[in-house]
């Protein structure tokens, strides 16, 4: 950081919840204030006739959180839980290139969650994935479905966009491009054009193809869901916001055979207290916290709690059907022209102001993914609609912003000193591949009863042999679209070093990319699945998101994901938010 960002907002309203006294009892209690969190306080509070509590561990947003690129720097400070994977087990192995073969996990501890940190892409995810949901017994999430409630909260400023039967204006959500971009984001989508795919809106009827990437971006300003759902409604009497409050575990009461959620203990200045709920106590945790919460009050699996001497209330398949987007980081082409993004060509007196002055420039980047790509490897489906693959293009690489890469994902001298150190100087650019639905599944476990202490987390990546298959198959294709003719003129070139640890291979072959996945694995942070909505013996909540066996208490938030959406998570998790808020306002009529 060479500047200090501008006074953005106003803090008033935190100044008013500051002053909050917390009521004894809320119609609704919801806990958790980040991408879904944020949007069901906001529609349930629609109802004058309902107090409506929102708590949240972390505080409020600051001005750096509000600058597009910097949201790597978010990463490892006090807005981030700073979550570790479990060091995997010998029989299957992952993270071996990070610091202790741990990869790190960042979630959002902030009003508005993850939101707040993440890369704003703004994807929905596959027609494919919701009918998948639905068939699985799930009524009412079809794509048919659930198109009304990604378009209820969506303020697309694409003029073109916007035309479509895809997308709207006027919610509280607002997407937009970045109004900078590199002539290295041009070269990616007309690559994809040469291989055949179709430059389009991957959010609109079709997928498949190669597009400039759009994101929860407000006038150069990163739109979290604080910014978009909470701030216009500060106002509102009948909705209190606690910050700074560690929900520690729901309380549920017995009367004859029903069990019935009533409330919540909770942490604040390091005092306990209780609130109650009339209605529900909804859990918005995230795809971690929720999962833990609803085991350290005794629902789980009831082995699992008997260990650890938790009472049972309700034995649930809790924190089981962990997924992932996970993928090879570090793919990395170098080329010759001036013209990608480096630390010391962005980080300047020049372009803060721009940014300050103007809302624009190389800041407002999207965390520096410029483009996208949804493409199909061999293993896709054949009608070609469901890709197995996505594609993060960044005109940048590990070494691109100083340390700061190097220092969230935690990797190992070793492997940045071979590999990305001697680029310092050089012009680089690096395609993320990605699966969009992997068959590893792995789970969160608690190490403790006590809610304080993290829990386990084993995302068991590259399990499944497939996985490893449809990744090979995925760096194969990048290596295709870097040889393309807009490519090949910028005279790109793959960066030849091997990566310690897979010397032994033959470089570049199946052996070796199954090893370098297992060593430089990059995940993208979109943990779901791990209160899994349906009406099968794996799920937790029922398809209108109420626990299994218990009453008054729901989950909505990326944990009931029965499967992983082909695509970054943070619009369907709003979506998620707003579905499930309106199926409370149906029930409580
Ligand atoms: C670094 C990063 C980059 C990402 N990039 C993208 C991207 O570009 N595009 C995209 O679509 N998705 C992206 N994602 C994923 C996306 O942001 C998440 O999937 C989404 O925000 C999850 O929403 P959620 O509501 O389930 O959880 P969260 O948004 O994480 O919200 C959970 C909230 O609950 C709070 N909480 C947890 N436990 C407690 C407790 N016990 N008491 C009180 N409060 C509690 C947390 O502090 C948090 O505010 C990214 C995620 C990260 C971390
Ligand atoms: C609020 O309560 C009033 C009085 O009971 C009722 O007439 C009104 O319909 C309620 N509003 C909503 C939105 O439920
Ligand atoms: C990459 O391109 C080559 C040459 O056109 C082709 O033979 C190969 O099948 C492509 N690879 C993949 C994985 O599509």
């Amino acid at each position: 950081m060479t500047t200090k960002p501008r006074i953005m907002y106003v803090h008033s309203f935190i100044v008013n919840f500051l002053l909050l006294q917390i009521l004894p009892e809320y119609d609704f209690i919801v806990v958790g204030g980040g991408s879904a969190g944020a949007v069901v306080a906001n529609r349930l509070s629609e109802n004058k006739n309902w107090t409506i509590l929102l708590l949240e561990a972390g505080g409020d947003e600051t001005e750096i959180s509000d600058i597009p690129t910097l949201s790597g720097y978010l990463q490892l400070s006090d807005m981030d839980w700073q979550y570790k994977t479990a060091p995997p087990s010998s029989d299957n192995v992952y993270c071996l290139g990070m610091i202790g073969d741990r990869c790190n996990w960042p979630r959002g501890k902030v009003l508005g969650g993850s939101s707040v940190l993440n890369a704003m892409i703004y994807v929905r995810g596959n027609k494919f994935d919701y009918d998948s949901w639905a068939q699985q017994g799930n009524i009412g999430w079809s794509y048919a479905d659930v198109l009304p409630y990604f378009k209820k909260s969506e303020d697309n400023r694409n003029p073109y966009l916007v035309r479509t039967p895809y997308h709207s204006q006027g919610g509280y959500l607002t997407v937009q491009e970045s109004p900078w971009r590199t002539p290295l984001a041009v070269a990616f989508v007309k690559a994809g054009m040469e291989m055949g795919y179709k430059n389009r809106d991957i959010n609109g009827e079709t997928q498949t193809g190669f597009m400039l990437a759009q994101g929860t971006l407000r006038r150069g300003n990163r739109c979290s869901t604080a910014k978009a759902f909470l701030r216009p409604i500060r106002l509102r009497q009948n909705l209190h916001i606690a910050l700074h409050s560690h929900v520690m575990k729901v309380i549920f009461e017995k009367s004859q055979s029903v069990t019935r959620a009533i409330g919540i203990q909770f942490q604040k200045n390091g005092k306990k207290s209780m609130v109650k709920a009339r209605k529900e106590v909804i859990l918005s945790a995230g795809a971690i916290g929720s999962p833990q919460l609803l085991m350290v009050s005794g629902i789980g699996p009831k082995d699992h709690l008997t260990e650890l001497g938790i009472k049972i209330v309700k034995d649930l398949k809790v924190g089981h059907n962990l997924q992932d987007h996970v993928g090879l980081g570090g793919l990395t082409f170098i080329i010759d022209e001036p013209i990608t993004f480096t630390k010391k060509r962005f980080q300047t007196v020049p372009v803060a102001l721009e940014y300050v002055l103007n809302e624009r420039g190389p800041l407002t980047s999207l965390g520096g993914v410029e483009g996208l790509a949804f493409i199909n490897t061999k293993y896709a489906p054949d009608h070609g609609l469901w890709p197995d693959i996505q594609f993060h293009f960044a005109p940048s690489s590990v070494n691109s912003d100083g340390d700061q890469i190097r220092k969230i994902t935690g990797i190992r001298d070793s492997l940045y000193n071979t590999m990305y150190k001697p680029l310092t100087k050089a012009e680089t650019w690096t395609i993320l591949p990605l699966l969009l639905r992997p068959r590893s599944t792995g789970w969160i476990r608690l190490k403790s009863k006590n809610p304080f202490v993290y829990p386990i987390i084993e995302p068991n990546y590259f399990a499944h042999k497939q996985d490893v298959a449809v990744l090979i198959e995925g760096i194969r294709i990048a290596f295709n679209v870097s040889n393309t003719s807009p490519f090949r003129s910028f005279n790109s070139r793959p960066l030849l070093t091997p990566m310690p640890g897979c010397r032994k291979h033959e470089l570049f072959s199946d052996d070796y990319w199954e090893c370098a996945m297992r060593h430089f694995t990059f995940t993208i942070y979109h943990p779901a699945g791990t209160c899994k909505m349906g009406v099968d013996s794996e799920s937790v909540v029922d398809p209108r998101l109420r626990v299994h066996g218990v009453k008054g208490l729901r989950v909505i938030d990326a944990s009931i994901m029965p499967t992983i959406v082909s695509g970054n998570p943070n619009a369907p998790v709003i979506m998620i938010g707003e579905k499930g808020a309106d199926m409370i306002k149906e029930e409580w009529k």
